[in-house]
């Protein structure tokens, strides 16, 4: 059988860094309180003229460097996004001319903080499905452009950047010991709209609107749900909570990814930790944990991954792999 193996991580993070400080004197807020309630210390915010797609160029040109491959050698590109340039056309055509590449396609996947987990379950299933060979998966983010700077539970969260994977197609036995992509489980339930989405968009308001959350209530169903499907996911690959190496989890809240270390019974030492430095990055949150960790030689070959998040829809979900 096929499978889709990790070929190569990359990532970008805008340079203007903005410590947690910077909200006391715009806000009713402390560094010790966003430190406390979420382990964020720092985010990074794009600059003015900086768009989600210029975000996704340059962490994808880092992927595809760090595969020792050439943008033309790709067959396809799959941005996740919640933060677009435009409305249409997607991040990805924009990603694909960035990089020079002529030839494949070009899509985005809109699953907010879920997104990465949805695009890598796509390019997963487009690989063992012969249509594509090698494809570049990007979450890319400018969340900064959607917050209401004057909502203390929300704006001191979020951050930007991007991060990609250049997946690629090989020969496998169809066992757990494959490397690549050994399993996916997503997920979402539409009756939970209003905990966390955007109050405007193309058809409703004409505005790109800002992001409204219940935050406490996302908090719950984010411990019950993400423990939940890493552990379907785990199951889908014939593997157990025991066989991890390393979680990589969506990197929203330290207590959020405690209690889902904890639940999965896993120590804190083989789970991937970005949130004091990027903030939420959305979509891009496990991306850039992944090239990060991978950059520093912490993951290595053979080792298996589970990487889970959840965001609104609510959507969550996650995949299993073998680096
Ligand atoms: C947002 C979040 C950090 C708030 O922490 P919490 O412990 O749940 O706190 P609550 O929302 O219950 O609020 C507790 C108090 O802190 C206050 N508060 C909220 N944000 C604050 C801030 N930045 N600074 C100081 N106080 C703040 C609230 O107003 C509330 O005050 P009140 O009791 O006077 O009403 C937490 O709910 C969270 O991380 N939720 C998940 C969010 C998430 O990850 N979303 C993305 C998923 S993709």
């Amino acid at each position: 059988m096929r499978r889709a193996i990790v070929r190569g991580t990359g990532h970008y993070l805008p340079e203007r860094v903005v410590e947690n400080s910077w909200f006391e004197d715009k806000l009713d807020t402390s560094d010790e309180w966003i430190r406390a309630r979420t382990g964020i210390e720092r985010r990074h915010f794009a600059a003015e003229e900086q768009r989600t797609s210029d975000l996704g160029i340059l962490a994808g040109r880092a992927a595809l460097e760090n595969a020792g491959l050439s943008a033309d050698q790709l067959d396809a590109v799959i941005v996740a996004t919640s933060t677009p340039d435009l409305t249409f056309p997607s991040v990805a055509t924009m990603v694909q001319a960035g990089l020079g590449m002529r030839r494949g396609f070009a899509y985005d996947i809109q699953a907010v903080c879920a997104g990465f987990v949805y695009a890598l379950a796509n390019a997963d299933a487009m690989i063992r499905a012969g249509l594509a060979e090698r494809v570049l998966v990007i979450g890319a983010e400018t969340f900064s452009r959607i917050m209401d700077w004057t909502d203390r539970g929300t704006c001191v969260l979020f951050g930007d950047g991007a991060g990609a994977v250049v997946l690629e197609a090989a020969e496998a036995e169809g066992a757990s010991s494959d490397r690549g992509i050994l399993a996916t489980d997503l997920n979402s339930d539409g009756q939970y709209r209003d905990l966390l989405y955007v109050d405007g968009g193309v058809a409703s308001t004409g505005t790109a609107g800002h992001l409204r959350m219940q935050g406490n209530l996302v908090f719950r169903h984010a411990v019950e749900k993400l423990a939940d499907t890493a552990h379907h996911a785990l199951d889908k690959g014939g593997l157990g909570p025991e066989d991890v190496d390393w979680l990589v989890p969506h990197q929203a809240n330290l207590r959020i990814i405690e209690a889902t270390a904890k639940r999965m019974q896993l120590p804190m030492d083989k789970v991937v930790l970005t949130v004091a430095d990027h903030g939420n990055t959305s979509a891009a949150s496990i991306p850039l944990a992944l090239s990060v960790a991978n950059a520093q030689g912490r993951i290595k070959p053979g080792q298996v991954l589970v990487a889970e998040a959840i965001g609104g829809g609510l959507a969550w979900g996650a995949v299993v792999l073998r680096w």
